[in-house]
């Protein structure tokens, strides 16, 4: 039994479905505070299995200690947390609160219950400003916001405890830019008010729910002055987990960079999303977004190596053409 932490939110309920379909049993750990229970309805329908529900905060350490015991959980995959990072620069306390000490609690609570497998939803955000490209896994880490701040505390805790205690199994995963939705059309992302991330506001403008888009920054030093980003299918990413899960089956702690390898523009996302949906997508060239940098993507010999020769196979056009049957098939959402 797998023990999957936030496995109601966009990643989570991807890799639900994975996991479904290759023979494991799932018990999912949501408090829903950025997600919708029909998410989880839908993973069911998809797989036509069963999975098991907890409505429950990983803040909990008494009741996810009982949740490991009662449903015999073996290993955890860990989504729950708060990720904008917008949001963190306000609020950073409650990202320290629900990202560090809910993984702290969570920690405990496995410790207690001698569960000692984890994978941990970490970020290309770990990295901050790059000094190359691509990233490898052992570039500098230097957060540059508190989102990823607790992102790289929580990797510097379980690096220490795989140091202080070698049975753990500890995989961590550092995301690029998941965007996509299952082929099915039924799930994908359906963030709550205005979305901070490319991909929700481009199919928001395509679908009619916003005018345009604004593009932050047309003059880095970038083919075409727009960002360039490594956007991953979530299908690959919540495949990369279940191969990590497979691959972390002897003791260790090992971080792996989850990203295809190749950058794409906010034009070319742009184009690739108008030719995908067949409609306009309007957008303005706007000032650079604080915090933003030009370039990011992944070096992926790590994950081809340490996750028995996974690696994402989805290309843009299949990412524009699957986010958008969700988008289109949901233009408001889980519960609109
Ligand atoms: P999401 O918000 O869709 O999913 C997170 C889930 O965790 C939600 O269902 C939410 O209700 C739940 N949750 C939050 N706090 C909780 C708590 N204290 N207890 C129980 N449940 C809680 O986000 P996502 O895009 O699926 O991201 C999943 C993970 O991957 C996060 O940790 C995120 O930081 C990380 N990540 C995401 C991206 C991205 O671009 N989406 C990139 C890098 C890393
Ligand atoms: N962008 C726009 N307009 C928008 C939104 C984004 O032009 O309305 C641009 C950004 O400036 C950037 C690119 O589109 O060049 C991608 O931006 P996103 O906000 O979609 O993604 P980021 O790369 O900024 O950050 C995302 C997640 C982080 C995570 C990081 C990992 O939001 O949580 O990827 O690389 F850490």
């Amino acid at each position: 039994m797998i023990l999957v932490t936030g496995g109601a939110g966009y990643i989570g309920s991807h890799t639900c479905v994975e996991l479904l379909n290759a023979g494991k049993d799932v018990v999912v750990l949501d408090n829903f505070s950025n997600s919708s229970r029909t998410s989880l309805e839908r993973v069911q329908q998809i797989c036509r299995k069963r999975l098991a529900v907890v409505d429950g905060d990983i803040r909990d350490q008494t009741m996810v200690e009982k949740v490991l015991n009662e449903f015999g959980c073996t290993a955890v995959i860990h989504f729950a947390g708060l990720k904008s990072v917008f949001d963190s620069v306000t609020s950073p306390l409650d990202y320290y609160d629900n990202n560090v000490i809910g993984t702290h609690r969570l920690l405990r609570a496995m410790q207690a219950s001698h569960v000692k497998r984890i994978i941990f939803s970490s970020s290309a955000t770990v990295y901050g400003d790059p000094k190359f490209l691509p990233y490898t896994e052992d570039h500098p880490l230097k957060p540059v916001n508190p989102y990823g701040q607790t992102k790289f505390v929580v990797e510097e805790m379980l690096r220490d405890l795989s140091a202080s205690d070698s049975t753990w199994s500890i995989g961590i995963l550092r995301y690029f830019n998941p965007i996509g939705a299952h082929e099915s059309g039924l799930i994908g992302e359906d963030p709550k008010g205005v979305p901070n991330n490319l991909l929700p506001f481009v199919a928001q403008v395509a679908v009619g729910r916003r005018d345009r888009l604004n593009v932050f920054g047309g003059d880095y030093d970038t083919p075409d002055g727009t960002g360039v980003r490594d956007y991953i299918h979530v299908v690959d990413l919540a495949q990369g987990h279940v191969a990590a899960l497979a691959s972390l089956e002897q003791p260790a702690c090992i971080a792996v960079n989850l990203g295809t390898g190749r950058g794409y523009s906010v034009l070319e996302v742009v184009k690739a999303f108008e030719n995908a949906s067949g409609k306009p997508v309007p957008y303005e060239i706007r000032p650079r977004r604080s915090g933003d940098i030009a370039s990011c993507y992944a070096a992926t010999d790590r994950a081809e190596k340490y996750l028995g020769g996974w690696r994402a196979k989805r290309n843009l056009e299949t990412m524009c053409k699957d986010h958008w049957r969700w988008q289109s098939q949901n233009p408001n959402g889980y519960d609109g």
